[in-house]
């Protein structure tokens, strides 16, 4: 009932700019250390107090008492949260913990209830019909936080991926199209690892239009379900669990085409995305994933996905086999060959 206080004491941490304050004063610091440098008024210092108890029971920061004072300090999880460092997820949770989420979530039981069929998702409903695309193609301010948000994960995450894995799933490729692929957040650290590949990033107008130029990857503004440019390989990451089974199948299609050139030994879909029941002696892993599964649910058409929902997909699209390459928190990198 009272879980989602730790949600929006998170965020009003990350508004507040907490995690940077403690990182700009270079190690513990006392409540009014930390009031003053986040110049709010000294009247807020015992509100702030009651938020950071909050937050430090959830792991979030880290406090130590000693005779004369009480010092806070970052903790490996606050440590993701400092401006500017590459591995900042701040943009990701004021994404996730913001007021679309929030309003997504409030219409789930109407969206269960309704009969209408034509009204596809919680956010639907909560957004008078319109979807999450289309609602951020409306709102620059929504879609610059949309984007930020899948760019900062892609760079965390890509960046440990292609450290432990990168020779495995792009070693020799010449070319890769990055489907969704946002801002190219993903394609950017592949690039750098892998200058003599060609990355490009398919997305659409409104995403491609609010990008800047970019040395590294080039950006191609189209539709999915219509066309993917020809590449030895494609990523689909946090893609398809935004989509039906159907849609998954559709894009697939297009995806396999694309790497399906006569010339092409080595084609092949890499889909990142989250595996169900592969953690189940892992309850948290196990729970972010039905969570995740739950939020996908009231913000897109989609799903999280078990390994024998991936296999149908896969088969359906007309694919010859897939591997699991590896596991890395929620997400699964999953290889899938023509
Ligand atoms: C959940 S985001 C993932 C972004 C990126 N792959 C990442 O993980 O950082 C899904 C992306 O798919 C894009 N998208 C949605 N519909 C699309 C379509 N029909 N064609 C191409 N891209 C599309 C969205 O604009 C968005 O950038």
């Amino acid at each position: 009932m009272l879980a989602f206080i730790d949600t929006i004491c998170l965020r009003c941490a990350v508004e507040l700019g907490v995690p940077d304050a403690m990182h700009n004063h270079g190690g513990p610091m006392t409540l009014s250390e930390l009031v003053q440098a986040l110049s709010i008024s000294t009247s807020r210092a015992p509100f702030l107090l009651r938020i950071m108890r909050v937050l430090v029971n959830s792991g979030f920061f880290s406090i130590k008492v000693n005779e004369l004072e009480v010092l806070y300090n970052l903790t490996a999880t606050s440590k993701l949260l400092i401006t500017g460092s590459t591995n900042c997820l701040a943009p990701l949770v004021l994404l996730r913990t913001g007021l679309q989420s929030a309003m997504a979530g409030q219409a789930m039981s109407a969206w269960i209830k309704v009969s209408d069929e034509n009204i596809e998702t919680p956010f639907h409903v909560a957004y008078g019909g319109k979807g999450l695309f289309e609602f951020a193609s409306e709102r620059p301010q929504f879609n610059a936080l949309f984007n930020k948000a899948m760019a900062c994960d892609s760079r965390v995450f890509m960046g440990q991926v292609v450290k432990e894995w990168g020779d495995v799933l792009f070693g020799g490729l010449r070319s890769l199209v990055d489907v969704g692929g946002g801002t190219g957040g993903a394609s950017v650290v592949i690039s750098r690892a892998f200058p003599e590949m060609k990355c490009s990033v398919l997305d659409l107008a409104h995403v491609v239009d609010a990008q800047p130029k970019n040395d590294l990857v080039e950006f191609v503004k189209g539709d999915m379900f219509v066309h993917v440019p020809p590449a030895d390989a494609v990523l689909l990451k946090w893609v398809l669990h935004d989509w039906s089974d159907e849609d998954c199948v559709k894009i697939l299609r297009n995806c396999k085409e694309s790497v399906s050139r006569e010339a092409n030994k080595q084609g092949k879909v890499i889909i990142i995305d989250t595996m169900l029941e592969s953690n189940l002696n892992d309850f948290n892993t196990m729970r972010t994933q039905h969570l995740w599964d739950v939020y996908i649910m009231t913000m897109t058409f989609g799903k999280e996905r078990n390994k024998m929902e991936w296999k149908a997909i896969f088969d359906e699209a007309g694919f010859s086999g897939f591997k699991i390459v590896c596991e890395l928190g929620v997400h699964s990198v999953i290889e899938v060959y023509p």
